[in-house]
């Protein structure tokens, strides 16, 4: 049962996660069990969110139905002094699909079958009708404006403020242009706010995916357990869409590749040497994932998310692709805020040419 007061450790096992807003660790308690404990970093935490967030994560598990009791780590306690904080089961055999997927242990039978396993509770189970005010639209661009913003100041990024783009061949307006656009052609973003609008995970993604760690047992995949619900920004309803743009984002191999640097990024430091750039000139870029790199072998060998799109659609019909894009504009514009680099570079990339197909395809 969730408690008001943090309940007394005797030990810290293991640290799982030391992450931007809060840390992950195995506890052990007096009567020698263990469980998993999370808590805010408070004040210490950086960037736009994460301040309410663990709380809001008690609340989201708090409150699953009867039949959704499996798909999540049990709650065991809830606290809000000295800071945000929830005890969870720990999942003991478990580990996540990313480390999974890393180490190659699935094979593309068993990958699908996961797949196939994870839409049916994912859309199936957890997406039922939310009554919740919706928020997405407005979410997605304020986050789009502060990424203009920021692009803007940052003298690496300030090159992609220029008028006339061309990234990955496609010719492309700025964020803040395209910006403009998308409030213009209001359809875009209520759609985002439109039916259907359902309990979503908000941070669907195969490190918040846990799996036995030896996946030939017998019903390995009815083991399957989410954690870490709600996305960053505080969603935890909205379009279903969402949660599926989230997860092929990492499948696809294109967010680890992004956040490990495998990522081949051209037409950012020449503009340094092109002082005589002028406002008609068409700028150059390109990004691209590096499929040389070792680390990007399990996702090349292994497709880890056509299932999990072909589930969606016999749930819900075709993405639409005009919001598709918006979503992947999003998802790169919020980190565009809080990494740097070459992946700051690639987010920033990411996030113009996804907008720009955004503002230009068909709704259907
Ligand atoms: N209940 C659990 N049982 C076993 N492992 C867990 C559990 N909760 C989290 N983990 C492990 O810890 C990692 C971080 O936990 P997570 O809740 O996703 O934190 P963060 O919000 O920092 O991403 C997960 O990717 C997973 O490997
Ligand atoms: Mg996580």
């Amino acid at each position: 049962m969730p408690t008001s007061t943090r309940p007394t450790l005797a030990a810290i096992e293991t640290l799982l996660r030391n992450g931007y807003w809060d840390r992950t660790e195995i506890i052990r308690m007096a009567d020698a069990s263990l469980r998993v404990r999370k808590q805010s970093k408070g004040m210490q935490s950086s960037g736009p969110w994460g301040q309410d967030n663990l709380h809001a994560e008690a609340l989201y598990l708090q409150d699953l139905e009867p039949h959704l009791l499996d798909l999540f780590p049990r709650l065991i306690a809830s606290w809000e002094e000295p800071a945000p904080g929830y005890d969870m089961a720990y999942m003991t055999g478990h580990v996540d699909v990313a480390q999974l997927a890393r180490s190659e242990a699935l094979d593309q039978d068993q990958a699908n079958e996961f797949q196939s396993h994870l839409g049916k509770r994912v859309f199936g189970q957890l997406h039922t009708p939310s009554a919740s005010q919706p928020g997405l639209a407005h979410n997605v661009l304020a986050t789009l404006l502060q990424a203009a913003q920021a692009i803007d100041k940052n003298q690496e990024l300030a090159c992609l403020g220029l008028p006339k783009l061309q990234i990955n061949g496609q010719n492309c307006e700025n964020l803040s242009a395209n910006i403009n656009k998308l409030q213009r052609q209001t359809s875009l973003l209520s759609q985002l706010d439109g039916q259907p609008q359902v309990r979503l995970h908000g941070d669907l993604f195969l490190e918040n995916i846990l799996l036995p760690a030896s996946p030939d047992q017998a019903h390995w995949t009815s083991q399957l357990v989410l954690i870490d619900p709600v996305s960053v920004a505080g969603m935890s309803s909205g379009h279903p869409l969402f949660d599926l743009a989230k997860y092929e984002s990492y499948a696809t191999g294109e967010l680890p590749a992004m956040r490990r640097g495998h990522v081949l990024v051209e037409g950012m430091p020449e503009i340094e040497a092109r002082n005589g750039t002028n406002a008609t000139q068409v700028n150059h870029f390109s990004f691209a994932i590096d499929w040389q790199q070792a680390e990007m072998r399990p996702f090349k060998e292994v497709n880890w998310h056509t299932v999990l799109r072909q589930s969606y659609i016999s749930h819900y019909g075709p993405a639409n692709p005009a919001m598709y894009a918006l979503l992947e504009a999003y998802f790169a514009a919020a980190m565009v805020l809080c990494t740097q680099g070459i992946e700051r570079q690639a987010r920033a990339l990411k996030a113009l040419f996804s907008l720009q197909a955004a503002v230009s395809l068909p709704m259907s």
